[in-house]
């Protein structure tokens, strides 16, 4: 199943620099690397695979005058026919942001026209260079661009390369593109019950990205700003809102060290004194994590747990 992934912006609003990242999501290269970039010319297309035969075809649109005003005239068609997601990229510091939005206004008029279905993502990107408060800024930019786009459901990620924001807009983008995400998060709520878990995580095998969590129930946990994976459990309200980034990061480093001691990483557990965790395969294309507060719950158990449920997931 073949996904297309529209990616626009104004030039030098990161587009590029997104784009490196989330093509090395699993391989460890630094953020820095992303300024020896230059400008897109045209449109550069790549292919990610992602859960086994789910394929997301990213056009990063380059965002210069000349190539916008042709996506919208000559190219319209080809550009926005078969979006499964468009996502428009701001810079936050943009000095030019009437005419970003001029543009994008009119990408969305191309995207009415010929994918009325695809999903918007608004990401308002740089966030690390703002010096006054990152809320307000991002609340602020967040309301102007509800303006402009009229009565169309948005979600908006403020990101920034530096940190694990762009991670996390990321996790919620392909979530949108995963079929049956919903059931898979009904699946996963159910099996944490039946482990008496706190929390279990499910992320993709390749890239380690967050595809459901146990506590996300339906669609709109999933689809807001940042702090929209903690609102759905009470259970998870002292809980670290970066907590997936952050896990799926260390794993990550984990498995990165294992690879260079030429040892391969199947799964892990961890029995600390307050709480017990396992990751372990799931199926053929996802890990899962289980995290539990309850003394009394051994391993084995969950590993068990794990055995007898991967058929569901299948
Ligand atoms: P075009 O290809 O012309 O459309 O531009 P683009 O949108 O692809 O921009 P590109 O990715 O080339 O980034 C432009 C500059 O912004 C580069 O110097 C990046 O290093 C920088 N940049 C990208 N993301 C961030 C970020 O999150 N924070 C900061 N501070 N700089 C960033």
């Amino acid at each position: 199943m073949k996904k297309k992934v529209l990616l626009m912006g104004a030039s030098g609003s990161g587009k590029t620099s997104m784009r490196s990242i989330i093509l090395w999501v699993y391989s460890n290269n630094p953020a820095s690397l992303t300024s020896r970039l230059g400008a897109t010319i045209d449109v550069e297309q790549n292919h990610v695979r992602f859960l086994g035969d789910l394929i997301l075809n990213l056009w990063d649109c380059g965002g210069q005058d000349a190539f916008m005003d042709s996506y919208l005239t000559a190219q319209r068609a080809t550009i926005f026919q078969h979006v499964g997601v468009l996502i428009y990229v701001f810079d936050v510091e943009s000095r030019e942001m009437a005419k970003d939005l001029e543009y994008y206004r009119d990408c969305l008029e191309g995207l009415r026209q010929f994918s009325p279905e695809a999903a918007v993502f608004l990401l308002v990107h740089k966030m690390d260079l703002v010096r006054q408060s990152r809320q307000e800024t991002f609340n602020a930019k967040k309301e102007e661009l509800q303006d402009v786009s009229g009565d169309l459901k948005l979600s908006v990620f403020g990101t920034s390369i530096y940190d694990e924001s762009l991670y996390k807009a990321w996790s919620n983008i392909v979530h949108t593109l995963i079929p049956n995400a919903n059931i898979l998060s009904k699946h996963l709520a159910t099996f944490a019950q039946a482990c008496s878990a706190t929390e279990v995580i499910l992320f993709e095998r390749t890239t380690f990205l967050v595809i459901a969590t146990s506590t996300s129930t339906s669609q709109p946990a999933l689809s807001s700003d940042s702090d929209s994976l903690e609102t759905e459990n009470p259970a998870s309200g002292s809980l670290d809102p970066t907590r997936y980034e952050r896990t799926s990061e260390l794993i990550k480093a984990f498995k990165h060290s294992c690879s260079r001691v030429r040892g391969e990483f199947h799964s892990l557990e961890m029995e600390l004194w307050d709480f017990t965790a396992v990751l372990d395969e799931m199926t053929r294309n996802t890990y899962v994590l289980i995290v539990v507060h309850d003394p009394t719950i051994e391993t084995a158990a969950l590993k068990l747990n794990i055995r007898m449920a991967r058929r569901k997931f299948e």
